[in-house]
């Protein structure tokens, strides 16, 4: 288990080549946290109890309107870690965390996380060259929000689904496991019915196919030319 949490850490965004001795005193820091699909992981305006790192499953970052309306920030999947703002910030969190898929994580305590940043300062720099990366997919949604439409929105959410968390087969699909029609449409900024729409016109083309949990994307999509 410890030798399996310690490769996660290795291979995970944040610390990724630091030395075997200090993924092990990491390692020690951290405590397993499952959570079942749908289940919230923290809300936002809670305080912050520390970072989570991921190790399998996949989670969506979203806000709420009070109204209901929920628009899906980024999702995060292996390797990836969330919990970091209101730590580095000291203000509740910024946004609600829920399991897309039934996930395993890692939580590494406030003060423990503390400590990590002061002693480790590769570990700082590669939060904020993610920190940046995650502004910059922030800056494009906004740009796609306001400038593409629907059809165009749909195909920019599949190639960054693909990018992020599909596995390339080599022979011109893409296989990602598929968020709900309600999730891609709470990050796309339109109605379910819309994307249902969109993706049953897809998979007449035969550039989407459903099989099971698993979406299998053709590459021309990813790019875009099945529009
Ligand atoms: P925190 O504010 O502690 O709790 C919510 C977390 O969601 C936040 O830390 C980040 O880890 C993550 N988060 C918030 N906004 C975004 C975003 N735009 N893209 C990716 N992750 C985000």
């Amino acid at each position: 288990m410890q030798a399996t949490l310690k490769d996660l850490l290795a291979r995970s965004d944040l610390f990724a080549g630091l030395t075997p001795t200090e993924l092990e005193a990491i390692a020690r820091a951290c405590e397993p946290r499952e959570f079942e699909r749908d289940e919230t992981i923290f809300a936002m305006l809670e305080p912050a109890d520390g970072l989570y790192v991921i190790a399998s499953g996949r989670v969506k970052v979203c806000v709420s309107s009070s109204g209901g309306k929920e628009l899906i920030l980024a999702t995060l999947g292996p390797g990836q870690f969330f919990g970091e703002m209101a730590l580095l910030d000291d203000a509740p969190r910024s946004a609600t965390v829920v399991a897309q898929l039934p996930s395993s994580t890692y939580r590494i305590r406030r003060q423990d996380f503390d400590q990590l940043l002061e002693s480790h300062p590769s570990i700082a720099r590669k939060l904020l060259r993610e920190l940046s990366l995650r502004l910059r997919r922030a800056n494009a949604q906004m740009e796609s929000l306001v400038t593409l439409d629907v059809v165009g929105r749909l195909a920019r959410f599949f190639i960054d689904l693909a990018r992020q968390h599909g596995q390339l087969l080599g022979n011109g699909w893409v296989a990602v496991r598929r968020p709900t029609h309600q999730d891609i449409a709470n990050s796309i900024g339109t109605s379910r019915e819309t994307v249902t729409r969109l993706i049953n016109d897809l998979e007449q083309r035969g550039l989407v196919v459903n099989e099971g949990k698993m979406s299998y994307l053709r590459e021309e999509v990813l790019r875009g030319e099945g529009e």
